[in-house]
């Protein structure tokens, strides 16, 4: 299906973190369960130079972040952690997400990386909402005790200088409305040496609900020097361009927009390249896409974990499509590629996309509640002390 758009002039500065130069400058939001090998060489795939409708074409592209792993788990050997650190052939710039609470395991932990999985980039997270993490004063809750936040990201930096690799923050704008830690934690992390800040514009209090606050991401944009990449509720490529017109951030991130949605990389190609957008995909263009990223989670996994790991996906991809529910049942149980093949054959190829769906969030909403913190917590905001527990059952930002 055509389509036709009117977007907004964006003067995209070159986005440079470090050495790496991000272009179109757009960065896959790092997913916990989501963001693996297959789903970055998916996304990737489809954001290229090279594709017909990417005219950018200076030999690099934008970067596409591995799920987050935790300093403790990589620096201790832990065996699900390492399974995370799989990269595909293709994927020539390696951007990981690391999390810890510790200075020491951090810094031990990009070091590991830089020098034994050749990363070129490093992205610490500091936003995940998730009660069992910030009840110990981790994720979210962790940049209200500033001196701690500046000794994490001094030592990471520290350590990963050697190396030439840059090293990232992405947090949110607070615990709530009343205890916001954005503008400080942009200026740590410029004076620690970080190459840029993610922020997205939500508080911990809010989780995924309500919309992104994006007048937050151009407060921030004025408070540092460092580049901003803007992050919340882009969930078509027109969007990007509409924030970073609206914030003058340098880049943004994109998360939940690309869930059951890879080829809104080449959109956001081609947005940036001031190239007209691709025609949407039929049914049997999308059924093609889920084939793919089937085949690249079973060659990462084995077909049988491969295919159970896809199943959350059929949601997202056949969201708005008309296939019947006795169908997306059975494609809920896929547990091999062939059987996969037979449901997909049963989709209507011709079906097209199905436009209600343009604009809409997906994946998680959430709603807002209140952050769960440590005792005292918001007493002694220079407090050093770590809790190490706040490393464990943390899943995502
Ligand atoms: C399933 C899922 C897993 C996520 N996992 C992480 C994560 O591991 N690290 C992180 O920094 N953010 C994580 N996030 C947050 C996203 O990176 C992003 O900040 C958030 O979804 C807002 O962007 P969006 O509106 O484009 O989705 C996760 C989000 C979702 C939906």
């Amino acid at each position: 299906m055509e389509r036709t758009l009117s977007l907004p002039a964006v003067e995209a500065a070159e986005l440079r973190l470090g050495q790496v130069v991000v272009d179109p400058p757009v960065v896959l939001a790092p997913m916990a369960g989501v963001t693996n090998a297959a789903f970055r060489t998916l996304c990737r795939e489809q954001g290229a130079p090279g594709d017909a409708h990417s005219v950018r074409s200076s030999g690099t592209t934008g970067l596409y972040v591995c799920e987050m792993i935790t300093s403790r788990g990589l620096v201790e050997r832990d065996q699900t952690t390492l399974d995370m650190l799989v990269f595909d052939p293709g994927e020539t710039r390696r951007s990981v997400q690391l999390y810890g609470v510790d200075p020491a395991y951090m810094a031990r932990a990009a070091e590991i990386l830089c020098t034994e999985y050749g990363v070129a980039h490093i992205d610490l997270n500091f936003g995940c909402p998730v009660p069992k993490v910030t009840r110990k004063g981790g994720g979210a809750a962790l940049p209200w005790k500033r001196r701690l936040l500046r000794a994490i990201l001094e030592a990471t930096v520290k350590a990963a200088a050697p190396y030439g690799v840059p090293v990232t923050l992405k947090t949110r704008k607070g615990i709530d409305d009343d205890h916001l830690t954005f503008l400080e934690a942009g200026r740590i992390a410029q004076e620690a040496g970080c190459a840029a800040i993610a922020l997205h514009a939500r508080t911990a209090a809010q989780h995924y609900s309500g919309t992104a606050d994006w007048d937050a991401i151009g407060e921030l944009v004025e408070h540092v020097d460092i580049p901003v990449l803007g992050n919340g509720d882009i969930w078509e490529a027109t969007d990007a361009l509409h924030m970073m017109a609206k914030t003058g951030c340098a880049g943004v991130v994109v998360g939940r927009g690309c869930l059951g949605r890879p080829w809104l990389f080449r959109d956001l190609a081609a947005a940036f390249g001031a190239a007209p957008p691709a025609p949407l995909p039929t049914l049997g263009e999308v059924a093609a896409m889920m084939r793919r990223h089937a085949e690249l989670l079973a060659r990462y996994m084995g077909e049988e974990r491969g295919c159970k790991e896809f199943r959350k996906h059929i949601a997202w991809y056949l969201k708005g499509f008309a296939a019947g529910g006795e169908l997306r049942q059975s494609l809920g149980l896929v547990d091999s590629l062939g059987f996969l093949e037979t449901l997909l054959a049963r989709l209507d190829p011709a079906e097209p996309y199905p436009m209600a769906e343009l604009g809409n969030p997906r994946g998680r909403q959430g709603s807002p509640r209140r952050v769960a913190l440590p005792d005292r917590w918001l007493d002694d905001r220079d407090d050093l002390r770590i809790d190490t527990g706040a490393e464990l059952g943390i899943s995502g930002g």
